[in-house]
């Protein structure tokens, strides 16, 4: 699918369907003036009728004699209208136009923003949402033929002010679908050897971006003993997957970031319930985030130099998989007593946190499907932020408010540490009932010290039902922080 701008009136527009926007006790619409008389009067019909009213949720086809198709989407009160109503009205609007006959499709919802949304974040949403409602997964699907969805462009009407924002979107929807690419393929395909291919394969196709690969053999001689006792359980050897981008100058320290890649997370010894274990694919979520940032980021061409991290492991039940009681000695020297195989994805993290610092990165930001408890804690509409980087969660919020892909700060006070010390190594790899999400983070927060660093727990936010998948989430809050910084 092909997604661009417009900057045609809707008059001179030849796709097979328009979509637009109505208001409640909005009395004349401005874009519906703009058409022919044919859908002007079928229009003065429906609100005659009251079939439209302005009414959220309402959604009315006008029929020219061209064989175009109006919608008109109904988005209740003009000076109500909120970012999340904008984003869904689209996405559901999309979606249907995806499962139906029409080939191309053209979005004058908003090109000057509506309520509580300007021009600016509004083009960014529609785009996004956009790209959202058109994804279909098929890469496993054995199609019959001719039941491909048909929709082949889709343009976003934009203000030639906004012709900036669009680009920007359009790139974060780029790393969207990489994200929800690699979420969605189920763990005998997308191993960590896949995604070590699937990012060598990008690289090799950018002159900016170079590759490297550590192998199990490199990382177990490295020292890298956290990682590789997640791994030993499983036939799928551990990758760790090192991008880079050189897009700033020279001897700019690079951002760093990392993603917690667990192809498949069984439990492992401390092995998890059955029901739903099919949804633990998704444990590669933080890798497919920090991946689509990168993609975004090249697509962008951003001045600023970037280190992706994505350290690639499966963790798996085994005659030769760690085990709770084991005490691990983790590369930065410090010893971790594992208290549960299950809290595997800080054992791979504390590693590639001292490995990145290696780098000197002016700040690392990793992304992980890292606790259960923060779903608990934020349901699926905020990802949770912790660092102790003055400003830096600002920075963050304020790139999710600009995205509409929206963070939450929990707190990482030194109080919370304690739950995680024990007797028997430097520390233990579980922090107990309460407030598991901090611990996990303060867990993190031991292998970087002096370092600038939050770390952004997605539990809630990478994937949402099992019909949506993957949601990409929060690539496009990664990508609008990453834009921001390059313009400081
Ligand atoms: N990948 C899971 C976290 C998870 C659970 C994400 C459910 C999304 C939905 C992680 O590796 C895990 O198993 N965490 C444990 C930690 C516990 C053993 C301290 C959890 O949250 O139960
Ligand atoms: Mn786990
Ligand atoms: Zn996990």
């Amino acid at each position: 699918m092909k997604l661009k701008a417009t900057h045609k009136s809707i008059d001179t527009s030849q796709a097979d369907q328009v979509l637009i926007t109505h208001y409640k006790d909005q009395d004349k619409n401005d874009m519906i003036e703009q058409l022919g008389s044919e859908i002007q009067s079928q229009f003065a019909d429906r609100i005659k009728n009251q079939d439209l009213t302005g009414k959220a949720g309402e959604s009315v086809n006008l029929y020219a004699s061209n064989g175009q198709i109006v919608t008109v989407i109904g988005m209740g009160k003009a000076d109500k209208i909120t970012a999340t109503a904008l984003y869904e009205a689209t996405h559901k609007a999309t979606q249907a136009a995806a499962k139906s006959r029409v080939e191309t499709l053209a979005n004058f919802m908003a090109p000057n923003g509506c309520g509580d949304v300007d021009a600016e974040q509004a083009t960014k949403l529609i785009t996004l949402a956009s790209a959202h409602g058109e994804y279909r997964y098929e890469d496993t699907k054995s199609f019959k033929k001719g039941n491909k969805h048909k929709l082949k462009a889709i343009e976003v009407a934009v203000n030639d002010d906004q012709a900036t924002a669009f680009e920007q979107a359009k790139a974060m929807a780029s790393g969207v679908s990489a994200a929800r690419h690699l979420g969605n393929n189920p763990p005998n395909i997308c191993t960590p050897a896949y995604i070590a291919d699937y990012a060598s394969k990008f690289a090799a196709k950018n002159d900016s971006c170079e590759i490297n690969v550590l192998n199990h053999k490199q990382m177990k001689k490295m020292g890298m003993g956290a990682l590789m006792a997640v791994g030993q359980g499983s036939a799928n050897k551990p990758k760790m997957v090192v991008l880079k981008y050189n897009g700033g100058n020279k001897d700019d320290a690079p951002i760093a970031l990392v993603g917690k890649g667990i192809t498949f997370d069984t439990g492992g010894i401390s092995l998890k319930p059955g029901p739903n274990m099919d949804e633990m694919k998704y444990d590669m979520c933080g890798a497919a985030t920090v991946i689509g940032g990168f993609v975004a980021a090249v697509e962008l061409g951003l001045p600023i130099n970037l280190l992706t991290f994505v350290p690639a492991v499966e963790n798996m039940p085994d005659g030769k998989a760690y085990r709770p009681g084991d005490v691990i000695t983790s590369y930065s020297g410090k010893t971790i007593e594992v208290l549960n195989t299950d809290a595997e994805g800080r054992m791979i993290l504390c590693d590639t946190l001292t490995y990145a610092q290696e780098f000197k990165p002016s700040v690392i930001l990793d992304f992980a499907t890292l606790t259960g408890a923060c779903v608990v804690a934020l349901g699926h509409q905020a990802s949770a932020v912790m660092t102790k980087t003055d400003g830096l969660y600002d920075d963050l919020k304020q790139a999710g408010l600009q995205a509409h892909d929206r963070v939450w700060e929990l707190p990482l006070w030194d109080e919370y540490q304690k739950q995680i010390d024990t007797t028997f190594a430097d520390m233990q790899n579980i922090g107990g009932f309460p407030a598991g999400t901090i611990t996990a983070g303060c867990f993190l927060s031991r292998f970087t010290d002096g370092q600038k660093w939050a770390h952004v727990d997605i539990a809630g936010t990478a994937w949402n039902s099992k019909k949506e998948g993957a949601t990409g989430r929060p690539v496009a809050m990664l990508v609008q922080y990453l834009i921001n910084e390059s313009q400081k």
